[in-house]
């Protein structure tokens, strides 16, 4: 869990390097699974920076989590050969029944969604993986019972 000591120490390691905002903003989200609202102002103290500096270099690059992330990641094909066949309405659907946005994750912490481009299973598509393992001809119903599975 995020605790403000121990990113304050992870900071105080990286101030000396140049440009220190981006390693410090990945040692955190190494150290915590993602990087804490909380994190904003000592990054800002530490680097003399304004905090409003800190947070759009937070929100500019989308590597960077802003909650904890949850139990499961499900990742969903953005590609061309998913767009063929249509993932761009199915992901519509799939967000709308987990009830969440792109890089979010699910109100009970069991799932984040994010987006890929392409796993090479484009004939198979729409495509997807779920903590890693590939999952083809993907519908709403193929999902629920891809994380029904990694729940056990
Ligand atoms: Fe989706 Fe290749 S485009 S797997």
């Amino acid at each position: 869990p995020w605790s403000a000591p121990r990113a304050a120490g992870i900071i105080a390691e990286h101030t000396h390097l140049e440009g220190a905002t981006l390693p410090i903003l990945h040692a955190l989200q190494e150290a915590f699974g993602y990087v804490d609202e909380g994190a904003v102002p000592l990054i800002a103290d530490a680097l003399n920076l304004s905090r409003a500096e800190v947070h759009g270099c937070i929100t500019f690059y989308h590597d960077f989590r802003r909650e904890p992330a949850g139990r499961h990641t499900v990742k969903l094909c953005r590609a061309e050969a998913c767009q063929a066949q249509g993932c761009d309405a199915l992901h519509a659907d799939i967000l709308k029944h987990l009830g969440t946005e792109w890089h979010g994750t699910t109100a009970d912490g069991n799932c984040t969604v994010e987006p890929v481009y392409c796993l090479g299973l484009c004939a198979n598509g729409p495509a997807a993986l779920v903590d890693g393992e590939p999952v083809a001809q993907l519908t709403v119903d193929v999902l629920e019972a891809a994380l029904t599975e990694v729940r056990q």
